[in-house]
């Protein structure tokens, strides 16, 4: 049995709907041998991230950047896990009022420093969640739980 984590920072419905959509996507029909951990990015650790083979994130944007909720995370995993974690998927959703930019740069930027590969391209949405942006959603977390999937 694979283990796909998911550590998010979710500080409001519009978060919670995107999150729920990627969880659902990573229970979708076919995809077998694959269990999901879900993390508060507060709480996550480097046991929780040594312990999966595969990586979620999902945060808001906020002052151009990553949560700082996320940031804390990576601040605590990175050199823990540096060398064991390296070439492990991982994909992201993102959401913001209108620019994510900066928090897409630093999470390239962190994510390559870890050595860790995209399952499928970030997720990014602006404002209230379409029904477009919870399937995209659904799918990203299909395609990353597919990755590690038997
Ligand atoms: C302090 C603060 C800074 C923010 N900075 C950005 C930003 O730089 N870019 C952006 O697109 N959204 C920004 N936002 C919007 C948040 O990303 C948004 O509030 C969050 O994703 C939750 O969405 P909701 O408020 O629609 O529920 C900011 C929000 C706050 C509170």
């Amino acid at each position: 049995m694979k283990r796909l984590l998911i550590v998010h920072h979710t500080p409001s419905p519009a978060l919670q709907a995107l999150f729920e959509a990627v969880r659902a996507g990573m229970a979708a029909e076919g995809v077998e041998g694959v269990e999901v951990v879900a993390r508060p990015a507060l709480t996550a650790s480097p046991v929780d991230v040594l312990e999966a083979d595969g990586y979620v994130l999902g945060t808001p944007v906020n002052l151009g950047y990553l949560s700082g909720a996320l940031k804390h995370f990576f601040d605590q995993v990175y050199y823990p896990c540096l060398e064991a974690t390296a070439r492990r998927p991982f994909a992201a959703y993102l959401h913001g009022n209108n620019d994510a930019t900066g928090a897409l740069r630093a999470l390239e930027s962190i994510t390559t420093g870890l050595g860790w590969r995209a399952a499928a391209p970030p997720a990014v949405v602006t404002g209230e969640p379409s029904r477009d942006d919870l399937e995209r959603c659904w799918e990203l977390g299909a395609v990353t739980a597919a990755s590690l999937a038997d």
